[in-house]
């Protein structure tokens, strides 16, 4: 199905002071590491448009009036779909970033108690780098907790009595923009995520009301992804704001739960295969994972596709206007295939992660505002997932129009850091448990609410 409005005519935009001056003394300074001004501004630069850059219609609006390539968050940004296409297949070299945003490296796992680096998205690839941490690390990962056995939890009775009892608390609970289903965390959509991820993927007894409420509180209520973030973490914890007084003790705690679940029981400590990860290590690991990635990218996927708010209002255009619950309301439910292409095109048109990043492990020469520019090796370059998925050269005209029917919307999907299937290594090893997830809820509301 495509939507019937028909594309704004797109006006020329102008760059304002600001942008102008951003870029042009990022592009500067990302040259001239090494000077006084940018070691002084760079930083306060990073910290500030590294968080306005989250939100969804920043990168978008750079693009319209800076041209495909400019400087944004300290990371020199490439937004054609071509060269975000070659990002994501290729190794890549990591430091402390998430997408736009600085990493405060002592918080990682297991930096924060002095361990050696365990977060996998802070990890270089061995063909970038030599080490193959990222690789061993994420095989540990991979055959204790998202594996095959996950899959097919997913599908059993406990699951599915989960499933059944989200349909319940939609039909009892408002379910409108920002209302109760979304926005509590004692039941609803959060309180949902947090038992059925942590049975599927830990094999975590969902009834364990004590255990649930701890890591309901750490992840949802405390907002423990905030706990990761340079700058923003410390102002937290030093003012308890949000409860972060605590919140290392209980990241040790939620550790020491996923080190004693049931997929933990028969780990092989000190493997060579793994790098020697400890079961503590990958718990721990989980701990950020848990908070960064599985709680997050679900969690907010499906406000998009269950209506809790509006698509973002990218300049120009009337995505904002569209709502994706029409299409929802329409869709055939008995066909998984076109339910999975109604939440890809979701994640097409808001995507849960907007970027990704690396390290440049040469000098490289990029045109930015109709000049070669050259940056030296070192240099952080973002890799826009969202602008990848917007890019009006690829997608065509219906680019900012909701059409789940699109051709290529499977095989170039880039929202889960690949291009379809395709990666160096990187591409999320959740994907299939939460579109999996997504898929079953979807159909189970969907045909409670009609
Ligand atoms: C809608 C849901 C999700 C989306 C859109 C999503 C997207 C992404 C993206 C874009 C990345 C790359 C980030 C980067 O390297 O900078 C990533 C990494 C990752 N995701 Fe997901 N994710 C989702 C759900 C999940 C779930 C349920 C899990 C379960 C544990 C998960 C686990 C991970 C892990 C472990 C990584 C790091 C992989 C690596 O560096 O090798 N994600 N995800």
């Amino acid at each position: 199905m495509t939507s019937t409005t028909p594309p704004k005519q797109q006006p020329t935009y102008t760059a304002s002071l600001i942008d102008i001056g951003l870029n042009n003394f990022q592009i500067w300074a990302l040259q001239h590491p090494e000077n006084i001004f940018s070691k002084v501004l760079l930083p306060i630069i990073i910290l500030i448009e590294g968080l306005a850059a989250n939100l969804p219609t920043y990168l978008d609006q750079k693009r319209l009036v800076l041209g495909p390539n400019f400087c944004c968050a300290g990371q020199v940004v490439m937004g054609e779909f071509e060269a975000i296409e070659t990002a994501l297949t290729s190794p890549q070299a990591r430091t402390s970033r998430l997408a736009t945003i600085l990493l405060e490296a002592n918080h990682l796992p297991n930096q924060d108690v002095g361990g050696r680096n365990v977060f996998l998205l802070a990890l270089s690839d061995e063909e970038a780098t030599g080490s193959n941490d990222h690789e061993a690390f994420r095989r540990c990962l991979q055959d204790y907790i998202l594996n095959d056995s996950s899959i097919t939890r997913q599908q059993d009775a406990i699951a599915r009595q989960l499933i059944e009892k989200l349909a319940a608390d939609y039909i009892d609970m408002s379910h409108g923009h920002g209302e109760a289903f979304f926005s509590e965390d004692k039941r609803g959509w959060k309180r949902f995520l947090i038992e059925y991820l942590h049975y599927v993927l830990f094999k975590l007894d969902p009834n364990d009301k004590s255990t649930m409420d701890f890591l309901t509180d750490l992840h949802y209520t405390r907002q423990g992804t905030l706990r990761y973030f340079a700058g923003v973490s410390s102002i937290l914890e030093k003012f308890n704001i949000f409860g972060h007084g605590k919140i290392s003790e209980m990241i040790e705690q939620a550790a020491t739960i996923y080190e004693n679940s049931p997929v933990l029981a028969n780990f092989n400590e000190q493997s060579d295969q793994y790098n020697g990860m400890t079961r503590r290590e990958l718990a721990k690991m989980m701990t950020s994972i848990m908070s960064i990635a599985a709680l997050q990218g679900p969690l907010h996927l499906g406000q998009t596709a269950m209506g809790d708010r509006p698509l973002p209002a990218y300049k120009g255009r009337n995505t904002s206007e569209i709502n994706p619950t029409h299409y929802w309301d329409e869709l055939d439910l008995d066909n998984r295939e076109s339910v999975r292409l109604y939440i890809l095109e979701c994640s097409r048109l808001w995507a849960p992660v907007i970027a990704s990043h690396k390290i440049a492990t040469d000098a490289f020469t990029v045109t930015i505002a109709g000049r070669y520019r050259t940056f030296p090796t070192g240099t952080k370059i973002l890799i826009p997932i969202s602008l990848g998925l917007l890019d009006e050269n690829f997608w065509g005209p219906t680019t900012y129009q909701f059409d789940a029917n699109r051709e290529n919307l499977c095989p170039f999907h880039m929202g889960f850091h690949s291009v379809g299937d395709r990666s160096a290594g990187r591409i999320c090893p959740g994907k299939d448990v939460a579109l999996n997830m997504l898929v079953d809820v979807t159909i189970a509301l969907g045909k409670v609410r009609r």
